[in-house]
């Protein structure tokens, strides 16, 4: 495996032909891997995917955010379209998805029951497309520049060499204020060259994937937010062979949302006040792991959430003052332990650890 080229046919083949379902794969993550419970909405709208659709589900998370009616979203590396589908259910009539995705068989799958769920959900027409197609090329794809509210993704990052331009491509496809909110592999240290070359390693994620502090730069570098932790487990790796090839590096499956501010944003301290207007969140709001707005209660919130909270969809659902206060005194490195995803599955202890190490 040379080039991106040689790594995406070799993920291809990974998962067109050599994977029958979920149980195929060699690592898994806790199905909730959640630090707070699953809404009842999101539980019900993945219940009614079909079968054959949820039965090649290869994701390691759940990329649920709250407020997705009416939103116009995007899926990358869709699969078979199981949450495609319970988005589509989210999104309602007046919102859409598109799920892109790489590989043919897959595109096919997904395209089969776009019928079923359009009757099951008492749709007029389809609110869902499915894209044959790159995510690090989605303006060649067809998607539109500054169209999308948010763009999901499940696992599917890790295996592109290029997240760079793949984090790129997101930016420029997102609506100002708009959010990327995904589920990925993270590894405890960065993953050494001679294991990126092993197709099997690579297409379970454990080659690919990022070593989480270094999402933070990159997120940065491409004009994102801050990422936000939202929750995090460890992943089991069930087969000896790839565990020894892993040697002493942890595995987790984390979920984070990241925004397109505005070019300049307003940038200082706020109180901010959830006022309990989303839509089956009535008393609190888990905007990640570290703030849970309850409603009517002002929270003291830096001034890059609060440019945050201003700018995205969930701006008329609080109410912000922004604090007459000097700027704080920069510190010299920020060390984000706050956006750890060991520390949090180690807090959460929703996982089964395969080794002792957290990636500090
Ligand atoms: C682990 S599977 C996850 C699929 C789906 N998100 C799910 O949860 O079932 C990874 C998917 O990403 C797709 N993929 C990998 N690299 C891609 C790329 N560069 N562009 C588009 N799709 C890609 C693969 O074809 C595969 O369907």
């Amino acid at each position: 495996m040379e080039t991106c080229e040689d790594v995406r046919e070799s993920v291809k083949k990974y998962y067109g032909n050599r994977l029958e379902s979920s149980c195929d794969l060699n690592t898994s993550a806790p199905s909730c891997s959640l630090s707070c419970s699953v809404p009842k909405i999101v539980t019900q709208a993945l219940s009614l995917v079909h079968p054959e659709v949820t039965k090649r589900f290869y994701g390691c998370g759940l990329p649920f955010p709250a407020k997705l009616e009416g939103c116009k979203i995007l899926d990358l590396g869709s699969g078979s379209g199981r949450d495609c589908y319970a988005f589509s259910k989210l999104v309602g009539p007046n919102g859409h998805v598109t799920g892109i995705d790489m590989t043919e068989e897959l595109v096919t799958v997904s395209r089969q029951y776009i019928e079923y769920h359009q009757k099951k959900f008492g749709y007029e027409q389809p609110n869902i497309t499915f894209v044959q197609g790159y995510m690090e090329k989605l303006g060649e794809a067809g998607i539109q520049s500054d169209s999308m509210d948010v763009v999901l993704s499940n696992c599917v990052i890790c295996l592109c060499p290029d997240k760079r331009a793949v984090l790129q491509e997101v930016y420029n496809v997102l609506k100002e204020g708009g959010e990327l909110y995904y589920s990925d592999m993270y590894a405890s240290k960065v993953v050494p060259d001679h294991m990126k070359k092993d197709p099997v390693l690579w297409g379970e994620g454990m080659g690919g994937c990022l070593f989480w502090k270094d999402l933070i730069s990159l997120a940065h570098n491409v004009g994102f937010s801050t990422p936000h932790l939202v929750s995090a487990s460890h992943i089991v790796v069930h087969n000896d062979e790839l565990k020894a090839k892993a040697g002493d590096i942890c595995y987790s499956s984390s979920t984070y949302r990241m925004f397109k501010l505005p070019k300049h944003p307003v940038v200082t301290d706020a109180t901010v006040t959830y006022k309990g207007t989303v839509a089956d969140c009535p008393d609190q709001l888990d905007f990640d792991s570290s703030h849970c707005f309850k409603k009517d209660v002002a929270v003291e919130v830096n001034g890059e959430m609060a440019a945050i909270l201003q700018s995205c969809r969930f701006a008329p659902d609080f109410k912000i003052q922004k604090l007459d206060k000097p700027e704080p005194c920069s510190e010299s490195t920020p060390q984000y332990c706050h956006l750890n995803p060991f520390l949090l599955a180690d807090k959460l202890g929703n996982a089964v650890k395969q080794c002792s190490k957290t990636g500090k």
